[in-house]
Order: C-alpha cells, then structure tokens, then sequence
C-alpha cells in the first residue's frame, strides 16, 4: 500500500500532483511520501508489538536525514555499516542506545566513533575484528557490546549480488566456528557478549530461508546459553523483500508472525535490520523523456536519469515499473528506456513493453526509494539529483540538487600545475 495514486489521469504524491513539484523543482529527482514511509514503519514494527523488539531502520538503503527522523520519531534505531551512517543517524537525531554496528570492513576511526556514541552493539564479523574492537575499546577505557554475525549457510533465493548468508559469501563467521569464536569473544577484557545475529540477504520473497536461517541460530543460543553467556538479543537482519513487478511476497504480518511462532521456546529481544520493506515502494525517481528515436532493431527511449541516479537495473538487472505522469490513450512499443551516460549498461528498462512517450514528458520510475539515491554517484559529472518529501498537500526539498559547484567541491590544483 502506498500513497501515489492517479487522479483524472494524473499522478499525485498524497495530495500533491508531480507535474507541480516537476514545474517547481525541475528533473529528474527523487520523490518520497511521507504517509507511505510512515504507514510501512508501522505496520512492520505493529507486526512484532507482541515480543520485545527494536526495528532497526537499514540505513543503507535511504539515508536521508529527513527520512531517518521520520522512523526515529516513531522510535525506531539504526543498522549501520559505517561511520558516515553513524554521523547521518545522530544528526537525525536517534537514540544510540537503538544502534547496531553491521559490516565486514569496520575501520578503526569508525569503531572508536561507535564506542564513543555508546552504541548497542557492533555485529562483528570475524575474529580480527574482535580483537581489533577489543583494543579500542581498551583504549577510550570502554567496554564494547557485542553480538557475532553468523553466516548460517542458508540460501534466500535472491539476486547473487543481494545473498550474503551462504559460505560463499564473504559476510559473517561460519556458523560452525561460532562457538569457538564465542568463546574467545568471553576472555576479552572489554567486550561484552550481548548477542547473535545474522542477515542473509535482501528482497527475499519467501519466509522459508528466513526459518532454516533461525533454526540453526536458534540451536546457536542454545549452545552458548549452556556455556554460561548471556543472550540477551538476537538480531535477524533485514531483507524482506517487496514487489517490484507482480511478485508474490509475504506481508509484513506474515513474516512476523512466522518468526515469532518459531521462536516461542527463546526468550530474547529481537532486533530487525528493514530496509527496502520500507522505504522501497515509498519512494520514486521522476524523470523527463529527453528524446525518442529508433533503428532497425530497436526503439530507445532517452530520459535524463541514468545508471548514475539508479543504479539497480544496470547492476542487478532490477525491474523497476515504468509510468506515465500524465497517462492517455497511448500506443504500447517495446523500448529501452536509457540515461545519458555514456555506457551502453545505462538503462531503466530493456526491451520492456511501454507505452510510447514523446520528448518532453514526465515518467515514474516506480519503487525507487531504496538503494536508490543511496547508491547513485557523480558518474560522467553529473551533479546528484535532488529528494522531495510529499507530506499531504506540502512539498519539501530534503536535499537539493547538485550544482557545478559541488562537483568540484574538495579538490585541489597542486601548485606545480598552477
Ligand atoms: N542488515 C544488513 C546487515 C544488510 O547488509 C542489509 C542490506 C540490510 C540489513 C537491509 O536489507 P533490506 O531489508 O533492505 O533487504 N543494493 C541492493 C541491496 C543491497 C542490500 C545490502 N544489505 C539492491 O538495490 O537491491
């Protein structure tokens, strides 16, 4: 459920038309609702208000400040991968006590700026890195709270650029060694075992990995609660996945109530890491059709968003629905619909059936509000676009667009060059 929606033929965001944000902001630019990332907050953090929980926002993948407080704001904490996400977090406003640190390449600057935030818990995720927090923590004279991510083994079914809990992939600690790795975690000074974890990969459509992934964790706390440590949480990621086209995929309620059934028998507080369940479908790119042409082969469509806006169809061939802002009677073609950057892998959508659209009009590229403006880059020197949140009938710029200016913006002529 989300709140853009046609009226007499035009696309609005809640009560705001975006041809009038398009008029006023230009294009292209990414375009939030508000209600929409409010409401799937909710209901996804409703679906656990039976157990004892913290729905940790994944701030990879929308990390607006704006966006964050929104979710801080109806209590919700932060997964974060990175001091710069620490930074975006406390600038947003969020309770550090509502903090988990995931990722595999933590440097030492970003792990002291953690402990010096008093952050829950780093979900470490190899034994170099135990150490390595274990001296910082010894340094700043703090003790570090920590849960081990365990790389369960299990496959979600998913993209395998987006499937992190098989061995092949380079995340977590083989649940096999956990123990171990537990056990060498307890004879360090000042870490504190706190929990487990474990993220087995992103847009999962089914509930099924998400159980044989808990099921071995669950034997894990078993095993460590036997050896005398204390399990307090046990943080099962994020990676519920959404529909992007006609997928089936469980709702909210139905993974919730899965997860909670399975694991009568445990007695912790959860923690979910969810990103793209959402903000993905609250969000869109808004894009403007720069020309038309064809050739034998093909019909193109060039816009003037690119693989440098939205990266996901050029890297994960990621369908994202295509509409019209102004629908009509319209002619279907099959077209690619491509950016301007100069990479033949520039597109939003290949030989996709499409309405035909003429130079000048708006589209939607629809379900854009994860991993979307998180992942886009400077490619080719174009300036970042800007992101718009719709709140009822109100519209508000939360990042503006990039100008020359700041493309340049830290570099440096060296004198001999002068
Ligand atoms: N927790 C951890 C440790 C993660 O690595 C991720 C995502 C999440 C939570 C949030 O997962 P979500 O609920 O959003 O599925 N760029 C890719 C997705 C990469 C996901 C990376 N990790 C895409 O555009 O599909």
């Amino acid at each position: 459920m989300n709140y853009f929606h046609y009226k007499d033929n035009a696309l609005w965001c809640e009560e705001v038309p975006v041809t009038e944000i398009a008029g006023k902001v230009g294009t292209p630019f990414y375009l939030y609702s508000e209600r929409t990332l409010k409401h799937h907050f909710r209901v996804f953090d409703a679906a656990f208000s039976g157990v004892p929980h913290i729905t940790c926002f994944a701030v990879k993948s929308n990390s607006n400040i704006a966006v964050l407080r929104i979710f801080i704001a109806e209590g919700s904490g932060v997964d974060i991968v990175s001091g710069g996400e620490l930074y975006r977090a406390l600038q947003a406003g969020v309770d550090t006590r509502k903090v988990v640190y995931s990722g595999v390449g933590k440097r030492v600057d970003e792990i002291e700026y953690a402990l010096g935030a008093d952050i829950l818990m780093f979900n470490v995720e190899s034994s170099q890195e135990l150490e390595v927090i274990n001296s910082c923590a010894e340094r700043l004279k703090k003790k570090a709270c920590i849960a081990l991510r365990i790389n369960p083994d299990v496959d979600p079914e998913t993209h395998p650029h987006i499937s992190t809990g098989l061995m092949s992939n380079k995340f977590g600690i083989d649940i096999k060694k956990s123990l171990e790795e537990y056990r060498r975690a307890r004879t360090l000074g000042q870490l504190e075992i706190k929990g487990v974890s474990c993220h087995i990969g992103s847009q999962v459509t089914k509930i099924s990995p998400f159980l044989d992934a808990l099921e071995r964790i669950k034997k894990l706390v078993r095993l460590l609660r036997d050896d005398g440590m204390d399990i307090e949480y046990l943080d099962l990621g994020g990676g519920l996945g959404i529909a992007y086209d006609k997928e089936d995929v469980p709702h909210p309620s139905e993974y919730a109530k899965a997860i909670i059934d399975a694991s009568k028998d445990i007695n912790c507080t959860f923690i979910f890491e969810p990103g793209r369940v959402i903000v993905g479908n609250a969000g869109i790119l808004v894009t403007e059709v720069l020309y038309t042409k064809s050739n034998d082969a093909k019909n193109f469509i060039v816009i003037d968003a690119g693989m440098n806006d939205l990266a996901r169809p050029s890297l994960y061939n990621s369908y994202h629905r295509i509409l019209p802002v102004i629908d009509k009677e319209r002619e279907e073609i099959i077209a690619d619909v491509v950016g301007p950057i100069c990479e033949s892998g520039d597109y939003l959508a290949k030989g996709r059936e499409i309405s035909r659209f003429e130079r000048g009009e708006l589209m939607a590229v629809m379900s854009a509000g994860a991993y979307g403006f998180t992942m886009s880059s400077n490619y080719n020197s174009r300036g970042r676009i800007p992101e718009v949140l719709v709140r009822d009938d109100q519209f508000f710029v939360i990042r503006k667009r990039e100008v020359y200016g700041d493309l340049i913006r830290g570099e440096v002529i060296p004198e001999f060059l002068r």
